[in-house]
């Protein structure tokens, strides 16, 4: 089975990439807005809902937390950087998180890479070194959710006896992204799912094969997930006039801009993402259906699955057979193109025996004359 997991706009939403394009619209992340995306993403049946971290977002714990009571069954995938909190503490509010919630926190470690970002949260050690403490954090976290007193001795943490009230059930799963070497082996040795943005198959496949090898030398198996923007419709030309919109409503300031941040990243998969179209809005479509267009302005997963409803469930079925079982999708405006995914390719994907069955199921509409 595949899982199906959606983004939770707590930067902001709007119709454009870009909030100051001219008919963006933009919509604040108050908790009026995210309850309605994380609500419709319930009822459509959506896994989880990823919850970025970093400066220009709410913080994802108290973001998501806010929205437990206002959902049924929908989990919550939270990122965030264990340089900030220690590894007891995140223990600790995971287990709570587990038991507030009945069970539905995923989390993502974002070790992050860009260094004016984590200056910002006084984190200056190298890439190398945050990523080492990343996996004694993990190793702390784990032995802390044991359920026996954990102590540890490493290079970044001494702790002693670490637990929390009652172990967490179930243990939160563990997702991490970062495609530089000190990341790959971090996911191999810690992690239960690597997540990766959307490259075209070729590019992505010999990650996977590599991840695989890495984990099967340390003992273990991954599971592999995928993030992908997505513009699905009808038909395929009603999907592509959506995408051309967004490009119109780019500037060519913005572009630039955007390709002048990308050529200084410290970020392995940023560099990738950027590489896929350099700045060139010739060079967008870089795998049938895979569109670049997103990262000429945007950060972090810059390709969208742009297509019909066959044709996005296609392309969904050809990256599960690289190895991905889980896709964590956005749109613009993540309210309405979570609509256009899960009512159009969702049932797609479970007539194909794909997806589960959705609980609510479809409800008789009267219209009144
Ligand atoms: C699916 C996915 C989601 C991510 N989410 C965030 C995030 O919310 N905040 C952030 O600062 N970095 C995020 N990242 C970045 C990575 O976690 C990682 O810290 C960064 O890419 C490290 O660079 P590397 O690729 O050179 O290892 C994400 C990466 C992926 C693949």
């Amino acid at each position: 089975m595949l899982k199906i997991h959606w983004f939770l706009p707590t930067g902001g939403d709007a119709r454009d990439v870009l909030p100051t394009a001219p008919n963006a619209n933009p919509r604040a992340p108050d908790l009026a807005y995210l309850a309605q995306v994380a609500q419709a993403c319930d009822r459509l049946g959506y896994d989880a809902m990823l919850t970025p971290c970093g400066t220009g977002c709410e913080d994802a714990w108290l973001a998501t937390a806010s929205l437990i009571p206002l959902t049924r069954r929908i989990k919550f995938l939270v990122a965030f950087r264990p340089a900030l909190l220690t590894p007891t503490l995140a223990a600790q509010m995971a287990s709570t998180y587990q038991r507030l919630s009945g069970g539905r926190l995923l989390v993502n470690i974002v070790t992050g890479a860009e260094p004016a970002e984590l200056a910002r949260f006084g984190i200056h050690d190298d890439k190398e070194t945050r990523y080492e403490q990343t996996g004694e954090f993990l190793e702390i976290v784990r032995g802390a959710w044991s359920g026996e007193p954990f102590s540890f001795t490493g290079r970044h943490y001494e702790v002693t006896d670490a637990t929390t009230r009652e172990p967490p059930d179930p243990v939160p799963e563990v997702y991490f992204g970062g495609a530089s070497p000190a990341a790959e082996q971090v996911a191999a040795d810690h992690v239960d799912v690597y997540l990766a943005w959307g490259e075209p198959p070729d590019m992505v496949a010999e990650r996977v094969e590599r991840m695989r090898k890495l984990a099967a030398a340390a003992g273990r198996d991954l599971r592999f997930g995928i993030r992908f923007h997505v513009i699905a419709r009808p038909t395929a030309a009603e999907a592509w006039a959506v995408a051309d919109r967004l490009l119109e409503g780019m500037d060519p300031d913005a572009i630039e801009a955007a390709q002048r941040d990308f050529a200084a990243t410290q970020s392995v998969g940023q560099r990738r993402m950027a590489e896929l179209h350099g700045g060139d809005p010739e060079r967008l479509t870089v795998h049938p259906n895979v569109w670049a267009g997103i990262g000429l302005v945007r950060g972090g997963v810059g390709t969208a699955l742009v297509g019909s409803y066959e044709e996005v469930a296609d392309r969904i079925v050809e990256y599960q057979g690289l190895g991905f079982d889980e896709f964590i999708l956005s749109g613009y405006p993540h309210l309405e193109e979570a609509y256009w995914f899960g009512e159009g390719v969702m049932p797609r994907l479970r007539q194909r025996g794909l997806l589960p069955d959705v609980e609510s199921g479809s409800a008789p509409v009267f219209s009144f004359r």
